[in-house]
């Protein structure tokens, strides 16, 4: 653990000295989302393989890229591309960014991700608020030896998505006459999709959609202490009765069509955040 501590304080310090204004807010997209990011004035943008200790992002539909700058009057840190179980990826290399966010001073955390949609009454397309999630990559970021610095040993899981931050998404969705949904994510590690008989059990245990990606690093930014929200595009629709083969290309279609309300919503958030008094 002191050997990742000191990785990831190297990598803060490496960020600090070519940041102008330290970021309050990160900002972390997934498949097809990273244009959602483009509103920001970027003054500083580094490649992930520049970034000493960074992991590289071995995605295709994923940047690569960390960009730093100005958004609605606020700091943000931009994440275009993140690390994923499936690639092979430690659950503390997942999480690597979200402790060099924390180093940084960052104190509110919105991620974005594709996930398939379990609940049937989801159209493709639809962008869902996370009320909750259901860790089942049978991983956790916080195992093993717990850094004091950074939290406690048993972080409190009851209000994991803060709730003046959905209350924001909420109503920035009918400002701009978005039509959002509010569900619970399912994680799961993938890479493999879900069989139907998966499917049927997510569905059951209370999930209203699924994807490979998003808890590991909710679960570190909570153990930090960082209010979190979380935004998944429903890219299909799983439904047990009717299996459909899901495909990435069809994914990242969906993700690139819904990006643009995506970024509308992440930027009216972000502009009410302190109306609201959070961070
Ligand atoms: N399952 C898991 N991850 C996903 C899916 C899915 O159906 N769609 C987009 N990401």
């Amino acid at each position: 653990m002191a050997n990742y501590k000191d990785k990831v304080l190297e990598t803060a310090e490496f960020l600090k000295k070519r940041i102008q204004k330290l970021p309050e807010i990160g900002l972390l997209t997934g498949t097809g989302l990273g244009e959602s990011t483009e509103d920001i004035e970027i003054s500083a943008s580094f490649e992930y393989k520049d970034i000493p200790h960074f992991p590289v992002s071995t995605v295709e539909s994923h940047h690569g890229r960390l960009v730093t700058g100005g958004l609605e009057s606020k700091q943000v840190i931009a994440m275009q591309g993140r690390f994923h179980l499936y690639e092979g990826y430690a659950p503390c290399d997942v999480t690597f960014p979200i402790r060099v966010m924390q180093e940084l001073g960052v104190n509110t955390l919105i991620l974005s991700n594709a996930a398939g949609g379990l609940n049937l009454a989801f159209n493709t397309g639809d962008i869902m608020i996370i009320s909750d999630h259901i860790n089942l990559s049978g991983s956790n970021p916080l195992v093993g030896p717990n850094e004091e610095t950074w939290g406690i040993r048993f972080p409190d899981m009851t209000c994991v998505y803060d709730k003046n931050l959905v209350q924001l998404a909420e109503s920035a969705g009918r400002d701009m006459d978005i039509h959002l949904r509010k569900g619970v994510y399912a994680g799961l590690k993938g890479p493999s999709l879900e069989t139907p008989a998966e499917t049927r059990f997510l569905k059951i245990i209370g999930a209203d959609a699924v994807g490979f990606s998003t808890v590991q690093e909710v679960i570190a930014a909570v153990h930090a202490g960082m209010k979190v929200l979380g935004l998944s595009t429903i890219t299909n629709i799983n439904n047990p009765d009717n299996p459909m083969p899901a495909t990435v290309e069809e994914i990242i279609e969906v993700a690139g069509e819904a990006a643009p309300r995506l970024a509308k919503i992440i930027r009216k958030v972000i502009k009410n955040i302190d109306a609201n008094k959070i961070g």
